[in-house]
């Protein structure tokens, strides 16, 4: 099976924050990957902006050392790293003065398309966007993209939104969630849509619940200032579960475009209900022999800040009512692995007799390491003995199925940044959803921090806290073992 790599048309690309460690570890390594497999046209020319003095030739030199670091196996095996790197130019800029904004702009070419990435804290995107029009950088078709954290709650996203769109049309706005930019993210609309043997099961009479998980092994590392801001929540439920969430969740949007999609998802958010202090356990990772705690890592004693968090949740909606969605997310766990299950109901009546027990369909999609899905059916267990049934996985790892093209797909960047170019905003979130996601988290945040809730702590390595095993056993459920 050959890949179909579609050239994008030429650009300028401008890397706001571009010595800095996202440009460094993904966006820089990912454009290279692109060049190499022909998306990025040969002319198209990236600028790197940032406060460091630095020339061209400085930077070129930091960027070779990124993608030796970084770029991963077909980095190394591609030859045109020389080419790429000419394509490579650099500004040393002051987002809050005037310095460095003619020579940017001298460096940038007309007609072709223009895109600025701020890769730089939210502090600075409203300073970055005024500049870009004040300089007449950006035209009516240009894009900026910005990264997350989008805001810290509602009322702090909304002033982002309303800097931004002082300047730049929602149209040329592209807000990253990389986890949209996973290949089985993507997937998830394809098998859902694309098929008609899900669609009719999916919803509250035939699910039993939904499991959303995103364990990690990695601790707060070195992040340890912004992380005892954020805690899990703010980290990751708010955005990427939440994305996940949305696309499992949603209604079958018109047509695959940006807005049909958008609709359908900022709908989920919206039907989101409130969730009862019961329903949520968050934790933090214990310290481990030699290994520091998370208190430890984010040098804060006192910290009351979650690298753990469970919990259920339900939608108020026809398709939805009834259904639990379980989600869960933490640090220093057992394995890495970012799973969804959809557990369906029993049979409606065992013609096999109550000696069988349960047998349940379950389909999970893991999103990584290992891309593909199971669907998990029940059947006779082979031989004589009378009937005796088994539960056995339909196994769909697309590494084996679609052959070593399945292994070799574009990381979330790669995808995300071409779609910037493409100008398809599909798979990024728009101001409303962002805003909408906050509304709903706020209130949960508040809760606990009033009532000086404790996280509790957890082994590392495990599966988070006992009481994350309890808000299922509760319901007569349990999850799914963490694999990696
Ligand atoms: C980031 C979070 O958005 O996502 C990190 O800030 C987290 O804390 C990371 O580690 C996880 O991304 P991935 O792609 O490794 O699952």
């Amino acid at each position: 099976m050959v890949s179909r790599v579609i050239p994008v048309d030429d650009f300028d690309l401008v890397i706001f924050g571009g010595t800095g460690d996202l440009a460094r570890r993904k966006i820089l390594p990912g454009l290279f990957r692109r060049f190499c497999s022909g998306q990025m046209p040969k002319d198209a020319r990236i600028i790197g902006a940032a406060r460091s003095d630095m020339d061209d030739a400085g930077f070129r030199q930091m960027v070779r050392d990124a993608i030796a670091e970084f770029g991963g196996k077909n980095a190394t095996e591609c030859d045109e790293l020389d080419a790429f790197l000419a394509a490579l130019h650099y500004v040393t800029i002051d987002a809050r003065g005037e310095g460095g904004w003619s020579e940017l702009a001298g460096k940038m070419r007309s007609g072709v398309v223009r895109a600025f990435y701020f890769s730089v804290g939210p502090g600075l995107f409203g300073d970055l966007a005024q500049r870009l029009k004040t300089h007449n950088l950006a035209d009516d078709d240009s894009r900026i993209v910005v990264e997350k954290p989008f805001g810290r709650d509602l009322a702090s996203a909304k002033a982002l939104n309303k800097d931004l769109a002082t300047y730049f049309d929602e149209s040329q706005i592209y807000r990253i969630d990389h986890y949209l930019g996973k290949e089985t993210v993507q997937n998830l609309m394809a098998v859902r849509f694309g098929n008609v043997l899900f669609e009719p099961l999916w919803n509250s009479q035939y699910v039993d619940h939904i499991q959303i998980t995103v364990a990690e092994t990695v601790g707060v590392g070195g992040r340890g200032g912004y992380y005892d801001k954020s805690g899990a929540m703010r980290d990751m439920v708010q955005n990427h579960l939440m994305q996940l969430l949305c696309l499992i969740a949603m209604e079958p949007p018109s047509k695959f475009d940006p807005d049909a999609v958008r609709d359908e998802k900022l709908k989920v958010i919206r039907a989101l209900d409130p969730v009862d202090s019961h329903h949520i356990v968050r934790g933090q990772y214990a310290a481990d022999g030699d290994k520091n705690s998370y208190r430890d890592d984010v040098e804060n004693p006192k910290s009351f800040v979650e690298s753990f968090i469970a919990m259920k949740v339900h939608l108020s909606n026809w398709r939805w009512a009834g259904t639990p969605f379980y989600l869960r997310t933490g640090k220093c766990m057992k394995a890495r692995s970012s799973e969804i299950t959809v557990v369906f109901k029993d049979a409606p009546h065992s013609i096999f007799g109550a000696d069988e027990g349960r047998h349940r369909n379950v389909l999970s999609i893991q999103l990584q390491p290992n891309e593909g899905m199971t669907l998990d059916v029940t059947i006779k267990e082979p031989g004589p003995g009378g009937m005796r049934l088994v539960d056995v996985p339909l196994d769909m790892t697309f590494a084996d199925a679609l052959g070593p093209e399945a292994e070799d797909v574009p990381d979330a960047y790669e995808r995300l940044i071409m779609d910037v170019i493409r100008g398809n905003q599909t798979l990024f979130m728009r101001g409303d959803e962002v805003e909408a996601a906050w509304a709903w988290t706020d209130p949960l945040i508040e809760g606990w921090q009033a009532r000086n809730d404790v996280p509790k702590p957890y082994e590392q390595g495990s599966n988070g806290p006992e009481d994350a095993l309890m808000l299922m056993h509760r319901d007569g459920r349990r999850w799914r073992e963490i694999k990696g």
